[in-house]
């Protein structure tokens, strides 16, 4: 058993590290609190070779691994996860099954400039009725000859106003159940597609999180990812890639979190000397490092098992469930040990506790990662 990092590891640990202090880090607050998406920091991540990373080079990826990307994923969080959730939902969710499934056209066309961050994607399963119970899908696509015709509502849809291209999962044929689910590339501009409302969130509030309409859309027959009935499927294989980024998202914005705290206890003096003094203080960094540590282990394991080819569907549900949970606790206390500072936006603190509950919620709740889990160890 090998723990040690490659050098090639740690130059995108350190490339990511780098990015985040001199593009990510400044401004984060007025975006958190103006609500502002990252358009800027996202088109430089595309330059740097963040948002394609594990596409193959002949389709203008990365062409790395697993572990990368969750280096990558886990720096960007540390300091701003409204970037890394857009960056997340473009290798995970949109480029990884386009690679995977799609046609040699639709990658031409579609994941060559998604790989390089020219255009964003977006991955549309939510609908208002149709969160944690995915199978119910009310978006139908209706096959017309030599296209589809598109009806239906999309909810949370990260990235929803600044992507290009959606993929967009649908009934094609309601009596078969999660069997006649379907999935489908949308493009932005195409008449009938309305981009509706924009969430007010409590955290990655600099993420573009939106509503869609689909009201009579045509999509070319070609636009189907797949045969019929494969949607279902598409989307449960492709979020079992994506809660690896999630988990990697929490355990960066849990390690943002306890950084600055052991930064401010060593600064911050009270009863004569650095809060970092006081066992209080110690017992409550002690508890982080370990839990920090637990879950950066299921996270690379994770990873490691899916650049191994192994199954890796319960792991990335372990690590997602498991590092969601220690972001919330550790940014909790990390609030803590900052004390009233800690409760002001300045600190940064703050805003990580509130980023942190999102990873509980998104690409499945904890609920969702047990059902995961408890089927793979009943199977
Ligand atoms: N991996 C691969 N296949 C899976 C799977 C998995 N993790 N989970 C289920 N399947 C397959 C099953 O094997 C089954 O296939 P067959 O019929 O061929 O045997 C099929 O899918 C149906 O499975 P179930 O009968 O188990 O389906 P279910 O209705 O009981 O639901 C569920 C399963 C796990 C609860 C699923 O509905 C689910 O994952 N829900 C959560 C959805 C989710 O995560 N949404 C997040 C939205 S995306 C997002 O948040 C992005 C963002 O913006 C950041």
């Amino acid at each position: 058993m090998n723990f040690q990092l490659t050098e090639e590891h740690l130059a995108v640990r350190d490339a990511a590290r780098e990015f985040t202090q001199s593009e990510l880090l400044p401004g984060v607050i007025e975006r958190d609190a103006e609500a502002r998406f990252p358009k800027e920091q996202i088109q430089k991540m595309g330059e740097l070779g963040f948002m394609g990373m594990m596409v193959d080079p002949k389709y203008n990826g990365g062409g790395m691994d697993t572990i990368s990307y969750v280096l990558a994923m886990e720096e960007i969080s540390k300091i701003d996860a409204s970037a890394s959730v857009s960056m997340s939902v473009n290798n995970s969710l949109v480029c990884w099954g386009l690679e995977k499934y799609g046609t040699e056209e639709q990658k031409e066309k579609y994941l060559k400039p998604l790989a390089t961050g020219e255009i964003l994607g977006a991955f549309c399963l939510s609908e208002p009725e149709a969160g944690s119970d995915a199978t119910s899908q009310r978006t139908e696509a209706k096959l017309a000859g030599d296209h589809y015709v598109l009806n239906g509502t999309k909810n949370w849809i990260t990235n929803g106003s600044s992507a290009s291209v959606y993929l967009v999962i649908a009934q094609t044929d309601a009596s078969k159940g999660h069997k006649g689910i379907s999935v489908f590339i949308i493009e932005k501009g195409w008449d009938g597609f309305i981009i509706g409302k924009k969430e007010d969130k409590l955290g990655i509030r600099g993420s573009d999180t939106h509503s869609l309409m689909f009201n009579d859309v045509k999509v070319p027959v070609e636009n189907r990812i797949g045969a019929e009935g494969f949607g279902f499927t598409f989307a449960m294989e492709t979020l079992n890639g994506g809660r690896i980024g999630i988990a990697a998202q929490a355990l960066g914005i849990a390690a943002g979190a306890y950084e600055l705290a052991i930064a401010y206890s060593k600064e911050r003096k009270a009863f004569g000397k650095p809060i970092s003094q006081h066992q209080a203080i110690q017992f409550k960094l002690a508890d982080m490092a370990t839990q920090i540590e637990a879950a950066r282990l299921l996270v690379y394991k994770a990873a490691w098992l899916k650049d191994q080819g192994e199954d890796y569907a319960h792991a990335s549900a372990m690590a997602k469930l498991y590092a969601s949970e220690v972001a919330m606790n550790v940014t909790i206390e990390a609030v803590q040990v900052h004390g009233g500072y800690g409760y002001v936006k300045e600190y940064h603190v703050e805003r990580l506790m509130r980023d942190a509950k999102i990873t509980q919620i998104y690409e499945g709740t904890s609920e969702i990662q047990k059902i995961v889990i408890s089927r793979g160890i009943l199977r």
